[in-house]
């Protein structure tokens, strides 16, 4: 590697990366231009993780939980019409459960999905191919109001990211989730009754699922992973209900996080708020006559869904890229954790700074909207219009405007068309449990260009040691990384991409979901 920025040094932590020295040495062998033994890799996960389901899955019953469903009916009078929403953890399940069947249990939040379920709310998914179950829940308004925009969204999504804004502690939100974690409960228990089960329970919505389940049916192995980080107990002991969440979370077999900094969080917090023996060295909670094993599964893609189609293009980025421009790229949903204000504020700096590049570059922001009826992302998206529209008014003219701003849905022809046709991915979350923007950019360049610029705070920043790493409060730094990003030789950028791409294929959904079935099975042959 030729280039490491002064400023920032890339904080990988040697314990959390599984590589090994073969993995590394097996990394400078990838020599051929178009990756052919990455790309052989990817396929031989899947057919692991599909050659895993048949033979040992054996009679269990999988189900996965979450709050968000794969498939949403958006039509009341036409339940033909259908869409799949933009959300990374839906599209990370639904090949693992394509490979592997079962029932997946979501909220069902279409206007059309009652229309198409049974009496019990199950219909057969994907509703052109159908390969699993997904059997509906159905929520009130009000539930709806406390348990996922309040509870879910204003108290433990910000409890969880810590990039100061205050959490809310609602006693009514609070009563709602524990009610619509009891909604989830019952369907679980009605789905596996009579069989031999493994519940997948995924994320912050449903801490207390785990617990409900258990002790009504201990033979049931209950998985959970939680897709954003856990803070420390100084932090998580302001919410009045932490140890009801521990408990709940206690209910699990195995407790998944991103990385092993979240699972030491969690295992010092039970030890400090509850009297359960915690074995540090074993990443284990005894409580309650139960074991927890606590683990890091980092999460990842299926990278070769990420491949750009020949002419796909986007006509935002066409119609504002002057000729040679180069390119630098944000995807994210328009959340504070992402960090987008302190996105543009550095690259007001670069602009500055850099005299030389304006007019030649372009940042090409998506800001995709979500959860628009808590006030906090109503107030972070006039803030995004209001300093792109200042920026562009400070540097731009009637022939090139430095920022364009997309607030719309893309679909993944057009997502992997940007990704390919970018120089510079910008990933400057303030905190993030992993971030698998980051991962679909380095999917989609099989050409090996493009500069991944990751903020030390993402998860994915431990993995990704190809990427340029920034902290995205520095605004200097942050410049100069950009600056170095944009002028990065092309030598440079294909001896990191190698790398980055090498590092993907040895960490894909397939293998993720494979681990973590594989524990649990591991546990129900305890249980039989
Ligand atoms: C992000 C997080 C996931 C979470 C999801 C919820 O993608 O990384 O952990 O489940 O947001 O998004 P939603 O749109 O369903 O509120």
């Amino acid at each position: 590697m030729m280039w490491s920025p002064k400023t920032e040094q890339h904080e990988s932590e040697q314990e959390d990366s599984t590589a090994t020295l073969e993995d590394i040495e097996d990394t400078q062998q990838v020599a051929s231009p178009v990756d052919e033994q990455a790309i052989a890799r990817i396929s031989e996960a899947r057919t692991r993780l599909e050659e895993f389901a048949s033979s040992e899955l054996g009679d269990a019953h999988l189900v996965v939980v979450s709050n968000r469903e794969p498939y949403v009916h958006t039509d009341p009078q036409d339940g033909s019409k259908w869409h799949t929403p933009a959300s990374g953890l839906t599209t990370a399940l639904d090949p693992v459960m394509r490979i592997c069947g079962g029932t997946w249990v979501a909220h069902g939040s279409g206007h059309g999905d009652i229309l198409v379920a049974d009496a019990s709310g199950r219909v057969q998914v994907p509703p052109d191919h159908p390969q699993f179950t997904l059997r509906r829940v159905w929520l009130e308004r009000a539930e709806v109001a406390g348990y996922y925009d309040g509870f879910s969204n204003r108290t433990l999504w910000p409890l969880c990211h810590q990039v100061y804004v205050r959490p809310r502690f609602e006693e009514e939100d609070w009563l709602q989730y524990k009610r619509v974690n009891e909604k989830f409960a019952q369907a679980i228990l009605a789905q596996v009754e009579g069989k031999r089960a493994i519940v997948l329970v995924q994320d912050y919505h449903l801490a207390l699922v785990p617990e409900m389940i258990k002790s009504a049916r201990p033979d049931v192995v209950v998985s959970q992973f939680w897709h954003i980080p856990w803070p420390n107990i100084d932090v998580l002991s302001t919410c009045p209900w932490h140890r009801q969440i521990l408990k709940g979370l206690l209910g699990n077999d195995i407790l998944g996080f991103h990385v092993r900094q979240y699972c030491r969080n969690f295992l010092g917090g039970v030890d400090r708020a509850l009297e359960a023996r915690v074995l540090g060295d074993k990443s284990a909670i005894f409580w309650n006559g139960r074991t927890t094993f606590v683990r890091p599964y980092p999460i990842s893609i299926d990278p070769e869904t990420m491949i750009p189609s020949e002419n796909a293009t986007v006509p935002e980025l066409q119609r504002h890229k002057i000729s040679g421009a180069r390119v630098l790229l944000g995807i994210d949903r328009l959340d504070y954790i992402k960090g987008i204000p302190e996105k543009f504020r550095a690259y007001d700096r670069l602009l500055r700074e850099h005299p030389e590049h304006q007019g030649r570059v372009v940042l090409v922001q998506l800001a995709t909207p979500t959860r628009s009826r808590v006030p906090e992302y109503v107030k972070l998206a006039h803030e995004v219009e209001e300093l792109a529209r200042e920026i562009n008014e400070r540097h731009g003219d009637s022939t090139w405007k430095p920022i364009v701003l997309l607030q719309r849905l893309l679909d993944q022809e057009e997502l992997a068309a940007l990704y390919a046709q970018s120089d510079v991915c910008v990933v400057g979350s303030l905190q993030d449990g992993m971030n698998l923007v980051a991962k679909e950019f380095v999917a989609a360049r099989r050409d090996q260009r493009g500069v991944l610029v990751l903020s030390r705070f993402a998860g994915a920043t431990k993995q990704m040691i190809g990427a340029l790493p920034i902290h995205p409060y520095d605004r200097e730094a942050y410049a100069a990384t950009l600056h170095a990003a944009i002028m990065m030789p092309p030598e440079e950028q294909e001896d990191r991409m190698r790398q980055l791409r090498a590092d993907l294929s040895r960490h894909t959904i397939y293998s993720w979901a494979e681990n973590i079935l594989r524990e649990a099975v591991q546990v129900q042959r305890k249980f039989s």
